[in-house]
């Protein structure tokens, strides 16, 4: 078993696929590791501590990937129209574990079973407690929510928790989470610690009670439908017309008294729903600040712009090109962990051999390409 890692090559990527320390695991896997020179030095691992940890270290991609016969990596592979032809370098019979945003880059998958490569998107991990463990978007998320907060705290004007000083009382900062998963509950906390007083929504009911552990207050249009309003796979559904206008109603009558809003809100494989309007950010307060981190996905706001601050009506809006990026060190330390729990499982303890069971439920979940063909259910059934 050859692993290669390559260094990330798109804008604002900054984190590594394996760390010093999961390279000792892969290699007690009975793996070997090929790593690009320089692929975890955004992230703060030098190349002689990869070295130390046992892996090889080798001048460029192309080398890296010819030395691999898995290959491992944060961000899709590029095309040479976006960039470093890294879809160019990968080789038939090769296996690809890397988040492909799968069910939005139809192209792309294409394209890997073209080539006859074997690849795993690793967005598509089951929410089920024994994967868990492999979970990239709850381990990317969970900091980025972090981070949300704090840049919103960073480009405030005001302080977050209720200050006396002898030249007189600071109020304490109003925060407002929209869409509370992974990152909208660790949005949450995190304003909590900083000290403002936090209000939340989503359209699963579960989510109610989480926000009141966390010492939030919930602000829904709690009807029949809302109580419905999750997936079997714990997910949103997209809600019917009148709900939303309903919620939107709700919404904008509570953001006027907001400083800070963080939307979170995402439903897989869709646009990202538009929850604060023009209309909305216009009645907001001057100096309130919005961190929308479903700028990507087209936004939960229509002002916010992918990778900028803009300032509307007097609102900051910022639009985080990779909030996890920001925090690359630990962001790469958890994508890795999950990695190697990923992989672990799929290595035969006696050959050492990457043996892939086409039955188990994580592999079915995630396998999108193999032996040319496309064979997810989700990409298939279309
Ligand atoms: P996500 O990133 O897909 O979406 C973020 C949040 O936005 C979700 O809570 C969603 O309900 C909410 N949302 C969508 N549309 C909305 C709207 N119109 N208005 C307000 N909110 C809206 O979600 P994430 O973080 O990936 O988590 C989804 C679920 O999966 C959660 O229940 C989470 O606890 C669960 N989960 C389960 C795991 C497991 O069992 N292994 C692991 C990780 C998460």
């Amino acid at each position: 078993m050859k692993i290669a890692i390559l260094k990330e090559r798109r804008p604002h990527e900054t984190r590594v696929a394996a760390t010093p320390e999961t390279v000792k695991k892969l290699k007690a896997l009975g793996a070997e590791v090929t790593i690009e020179a320089g692929a975890g030095i955004a992230a703060a691992y030098t190349d002689q501590a990869y070295a130390e940890a046992g892996a090889t270290i080798v001048p460029d991609a192309a080398s890296a990937m010819a030395a691999g016969d898995i290959v491992f990596k944060i961000g899709r592979p590029m095309s040479g129209d976006e960039g470093v032809d890294e879809l160019g370098l990968l080789r038939q019979g090769q296996t690809l574990m890397a988040p492909l945003g799968a069910l939005n880059n139809k192209e792309l998958v294409q394209a890997l079973a073209a080539k006859g490569v074997t690849a795993f998107a690793l967005e598509l991990i089951p929410r089920i407690t024994r994967a868990q463990s492999m979970d990239i978007l709850s381990s990317q998320a969970n900091l980025a929510g972090y981070k949300a907060v704090l840049t919103a705290a960073n480009t405030f004007g005001r302080i977050f928790p209720q200050m006396m000083t002898p030249g007189g009382t600071l109020a304490p900062s109003r925060a407002f989470i929209m869409g509370v998963g992974v990152a909208g509950l660790q949005a949450i906390a995190t304003a909590r610690r900083l000290g403002a007083i936090v209000t939340a929504t989503d359209v699963r009911p579960a989510t109610k009670e989480q926000v009141q552990s966390l010492g939030g207050k919930f602000v829904a249009v709690e009807d029949e439908e809302f109580k419905a309003a999750e997936t079997a796979g714990g997910y949103a559904k997209q809600m019917s017309p009148e709900y939303q206008a309903r919620q939107a109603a709700l919404v904008a009558e509570h953001i006027k008294m907001q400083d800070i809003v963080v939307t979170t809100a995402l439903i897989p494989g869709r646009k990202a729903p538009v929850l604060v309007t023009e209309d909305m950010v216009k009645t907001m307060k001057p100096g309130s600040v919005i961190v929308d981190m479903a700028v990507e996905q087209g936004g939960n706001c229509p002002l916010s712009e992918f990778g900028k601050t803009v300032e509307k009506y007097g609102v900051k809006i910022v639009g985080p090109a990779n909030l996890p990026g920001e925090l690359a060190t630990d962001a790469s330390a958890l994508f890795s962990r999950n990695l190697l729990n990923f992989i672990t499982p799929m290595v035969d303890k006696e050959t050492k051999a990457l043996r892939i069971d086409t039955n188990d439920e994580v592999v079915k979940g995630t396998l999108v390409t193999q032996g040319g063909q496309i064979v997810h259910p989700s990409l298939t059934q279309s």
